[in-house]
């Protein structure tokens, strides 16, 4: 499909969740993505088990913090999206903000919902050939098939 190129890109997002902060961080997490002009594609709030959580992580397998990873997401719902725009990875993870909190400038997502780095919150695709994967197995049926009416107010 077209969408998946990194100009026209497509990133997909999984925020995690824990009681606490349901229903408070969720919308406003959404909300930047939205205000930026990215079109959400796809949308759902799941609890994934281990063997989900170690596929989506495969390339970190080798990695120390690998299990701690994979604990921390299936600890709890998690809501996975589809964003889609002009170079949406780049400027996803921008707005993502660092891997690590504590280098994440405030007003990024991690920057103002997050402390430590095995909990910070947010994960996004790093590349287009990434997205395609993650999309692939969050999103079977693929994103969602729509238009937006403003697109000629969010782009020459
Ligand atoms: P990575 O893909 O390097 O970062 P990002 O999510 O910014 O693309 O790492 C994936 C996740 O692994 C990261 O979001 C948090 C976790 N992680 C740790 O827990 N400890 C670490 O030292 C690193 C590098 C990552």
């Amino acid at each position: 499909k077209g969408t998946y190129g990194v100009s026209g890109g497509v990133i997909e997002e999984l925020v995690k969740l824990d009681e606490s902060v349901l229903g408070l961080q969720v919308g406003d997490i959404i909300s930047r993505f939205e205000k930026k002009g990215f079109y959400l594609k796809g949308m759902k709030f799941i609890n994934v088990d281990r063997p989900f959580a170690e596929k989506h992580y495969e390339d970190l397998s080798a990695k120390p913090f690998f299990s701690g990873l994979v604990d921390y997401i299936i600890s709890g719902p998690v809501v996975a999206m589809i964003w889609e725009g002009k170079n949406v990875i780049l400027t996803g993870r921008k707005i993502i903000g660092a891997t690590n909190p504590a280098e994440s400038a405030p007003g990024t997502i991690r920057g103002d919902y997050a402390i430590e780095i095995g909990r910070n919150i947010i994960h996004g695709s790093d590349s287009a050939e990434g997205a395609r994967k993650e999309i692939a197995l969050w999103f079977p049926d693929g994103p969602a098939n729509w238009q937006s009416s403003v697109h000629h107010w969010i782009y020459e």
